[in-house]
This record gives structure tokens, sequence and C-alpha cells, in this order.
């Protein structure tokens, strides 16, 4: 009798879930119009294809007590970018597989390939679906890094990438982008469900046999997840997104998953004529705009991972032209500031309701520390007085719905910080510095606690 070798299944392109029909909604994560069409061998579909473990019986794995298992102290790979190193958690740890995911264009290429033309101890071995090596080659003279140790090929066949492996044995490897390797155990074609993950989950049995690092550089798509299936990020050791605005020069690395360090590290990094330089004191990107006192201009303490900047928060607040006020906002969540807004209006009585409301955050960047609400009604108080803040004051603090000022959290790296860049008074919220000796600051604390009382300090001088 012939026996049929593959069979369709419906995976969902948002959580890898498998489904033997077609359906409106995903039955796993209950997203609408996410299923698409696959072959798969019919023996176990693509995610649950087995490990291509030696001797299985003999690789039991065996109980152990905590206490006796023995850590090898293996020292992490230390890349040449100190930013990246951060976000890593130290460095990278052998053996692990790493997504590095971004919008196209965004400079995933360009960071990977910047790191690896550095590297002088280990072989690397990069991996191109995407670029001919002539193309990589250009990219690595802009760069300007000698890369002697870091050998390319074109290649979009998950066996042929092994073939090459084997006959290297790199002690890095870099597949740029996932999306376009496949293997030819599946039907389908690169860059579906079935395709990412099966890939994906062969070179992390690689990583871990053999103890080499693996870079896997992914695309993400419209609403910003990483294109291909959820399970991929399950399936990796670590997530790094790489994230900014293409029109600006600047881009964050943002840890999103890591097995080995935390997930509230980011790295700062411009992209500039030679590649990506990295940027260590965040708040140059504020410094460098504010030059003079204007109004409808702030300054927020924000928190980024651990790390905490100014930046410069701008308002224009104008009356509506047309019958309905427009809002808009770049940078911040609209809904919030239409909260804060609200805010405004009911509980200190400024009439905004016909006021047309434009925000921005300097810089190309995106704040969602709470912590920014103060200087968002600072910014846009200061516009509809039109009067100008006073330079060197900078603020943090949440509101309330009452209009009253939240806690923040991490303050004195915050005070520390707009020290450091010669503010000369900071407006915190009244009974956070519980515990914090602020006598060792030079900067002016002041603390409120209703959205007043900064009113009051900033624009009549108390
Ligand atoms: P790329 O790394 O190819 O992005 P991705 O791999 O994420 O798709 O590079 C993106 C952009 O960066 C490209 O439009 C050109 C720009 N770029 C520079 O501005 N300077 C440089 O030195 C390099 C290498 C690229
Ligand atoms: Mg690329």
């Amino acid at each position: 009798m012939a026996k049929k070798s593959y069979k369709t299944v419906w995976f969902c392109s948002e959580c890898g879930g498998e489904s033997p029909k077609w359906e409106g909604r995903c039955p796993h994560c209950g997203q609408w119009n996410t299923l698409v069409e696959e072959t798969v061998p019919a023996k176990g579909g693509a995610g649950t294809m087995p490990f291509s473990r030696k001797g299985s019986a003999s690789s039991k794995g065996r109980v152990m007590k905590v206490s006796d298992i023995e850590v090898s102290d293996e020292p992490r790979l230390r890349m040449p970018s100190a930013e990246l190193n951060r976000v890593l958690g130290g460095g990278l740890v052998p053996g692990s597989l790493v997504l590095v995911g971004g919008e196209p264009g965004i400079g995933k290429s360009t960071l990977v390939l910047q790191n690896i033309l550095s590297i002088r101890s280990r072989k690397i071995l990069y991996v191109s679906g995407e670029e001919s090596p002539q193309q990589i080659k250009m990219r690595a003279d802009r760069i300007g890094r000698p890369g002697d140790n870091c050998y390319l090929v074109t290649e979009t066949s998950l066996e042929n990438v092994f073939d090459h492996i084997r006959e290297l044995e790199p002690g890095l490897v870099v597949i740029d982008s996932i999306q376009t390797i496949a293997s030819s155990d599946l039907e389908s074609s690169a860059g579906s469900v079935s395709q990412v993950r099966e890939c994906a989950v062969r070179l992390l049995q690689y990583a871990k046999e053999n103890n080499v690092p693996v870079f896997i550089i992914g695309h993400i798509n419209k609403e910003g997840s990483i294109a291909g299936p959820k399970v991929l990020e399950h399936i990796v050791d670590a997530v790094l997104q790489f994230e900014g605005d293409s029109q600006h020069m600047y881009r964050l690395l943002r840890s999103i998953k890591n097995r080995f360090g935390s997930t509230s590290e980011i790295g700062i990094y411009e992209m500039c004529q030679r590649g990506l330089r990295e940027v260590t004191d965040p708040s140059e990107l504020l410094m460098n705009t504010v030059s003079q006192s204007l109004s409808g201009v702030s300054v927020g303490v924000t928190l980024e991972g651990m790390r905490s900047f100014l930046v410069e928060v701008q308002a224009l607040v104008s009356t509506a032209a047309y019958g309905t006020p427009q809002r808009s906002v770049t940078g911040f969540d609209q809904r919030r500031m239409n909260m804060l807004l609200a805010v405004l209006e009911k509980r200190a009585g400024f009439k905004l309701a016909s006021k047309d409301v434009f925000l921005n955050i300097a810089g190309g960047f995106k704040v969602n520390d709470p912590a920014m609400d103060l200087a968002v009604v600072c910014a846009i108080l200061s516009s509809s007085l039109d009067m100008p803040i006073a330079q060197g004051v900078c603020m943090a603090g949440e509101i309330g719905l009452s209009g009253e000022i939240r806690s923040v959290s991490r303050l004195e790296q915050r005070i520390s910080e707009s020290e450091k860049l010669g503010m000369e008074a900071i407006i915190l919220p009244k009974g956070n510095l519980k515990g914090v000796d602020i006598s060792r600051f030079k900067i002016a604390v002041k603390e409120v606690s209703k959205v007043e009382e900064a009113f009051r300090i900033l624009f009549t001088g108390r």
C-alpha cells in the first residue's frame, strides 16, 4: 500500500500552534486570521521532529542533587562592542543561541558584522541568505575592520550550512537571516512557520552539542513581533531587539529575553557613515539639543533598563483651528497623554479641551517610563502659558488620576545622572526620598506632592 508521506497542516503565524484544519481563529492563542497552510512530513509535525540524538537510550539524563552539579567556569566570549556585552549579560555564552530581531534596514547585519570582524580569537562563519559576498565585503570596507578570521558564504539551504560548518569548524556562526534559510526535510518555503522553527531547532541542537555560539538574525513584522512564530523566541537562549527610527540616527539594543543575564539592559548606538558608534553617555542625545530656554520644552529623567538619562520633551499647544482639537504624539503613549490632559483639565483647572496639543520626545526616542508624566505636563503647560521653564531644571514623577505626584523608582540614580549633566535643580515626588542621602548631592532637590506645586515652582518661582 502506498504510504502517504506528507500531510497538510495549518500553523498559526503568531504563536506557531498547529491545527489539523483551517480555522478563522487560532485555537491556541485566539488570534484571528493567522493560520497558514503548510506541508509537513506525515510522521510528527515540524515541531515534533525528534532531535538527532546519537544513541538516545545512552544519553538519558541523570538525576542529580543541585549541590553535586559542577559548573565548569567557561569564560564568556567578550564581544568587541561593550554595549553588546552589556545587553548579553557580560559577553556571549559558549553554546548559546542568540536571536537579533529588528525591522529591515535598522542595522542588524551591520551590528553583527561589525562585531565579528574584530574578533581574533576564533574562526567565524557568516552565512548570508540575503546578500552576496561582494555586498558584505563592501559593508566591511565601510566599517573599516580587518576581518581576518571571518569567513563568508551565501547559502540558503540548512543542510549546506551544516556542511560548511563541518568543513570550517568555526568558533562562532552567524545566520543572516533565519527567514531565508530552509531545510530540505520540509516541503514549505523559506520563511514559513515550520521552516523557521525547524531551522532554529537544528541550529540550537548544533550550538549545544558543539558548544559553539550562534547568532540568528530575524526580521520583525509590521506589528513588531519577530516574523515567524513566537516559538522562535522560546527556542533561543536570548532575544535582542534592535529598534529605533530609521529617520533618526539612534538605535536601541534591548534584551527582551536572556537566559544568561538581565533583560533590563539596553545598549545605545548611533548609525554613522562608518557603521555603528556606541553611545556610552546617553544623555548626550539631549545635551546637543537644549541650547536656550524655550517655552514648551522640559527635561525629564527617564529610566531605560538599568540606565537613567535625560530626555527633552517638547510640546506645542495652540487654539484648535477646526472643531475637534488635534492630539498628536511621537515617542510617548497617546492614551497616556490624553489622560494627563484630562487630569490637567479636571484637577488643575487648565482649559485645554479646545486646544490642539502636539507632543514630541526629542531624538526619536520612545519613552514608556511613567516618571516622564511630570515632564510631559510641564511641557504642555509651559507651551500653553508661553512661559519657558528655567534652564537647568529637570524632573521625574508619575501623575495619578487625582493630580497627585507618585513615587518613582531608582531615585538616587536619577538624581546623580542629573547632577552629572550639570542640572541645577530636580523636581521629585514628595516622600520618595526616604532613605536617600541627598546631602551628598549638590543639585537642589525640590519635592512636590501635587501638579500645582510643581507649576508654582516652575512658573512663579514659588
Ligand atoms: P543593515 O545592517 O543592512 O540593516 P538590516 O540588516 O537590519 O536590514 O543596514 C541598515 C542601514 O544602515 C542601511 O540603510 C545603510 C545604513 N548604514 C549606514 O548608515 N552606515 C554604515 O556604515 C552602514 C554599514 C550602513
Ligand atoms: Mg541585513
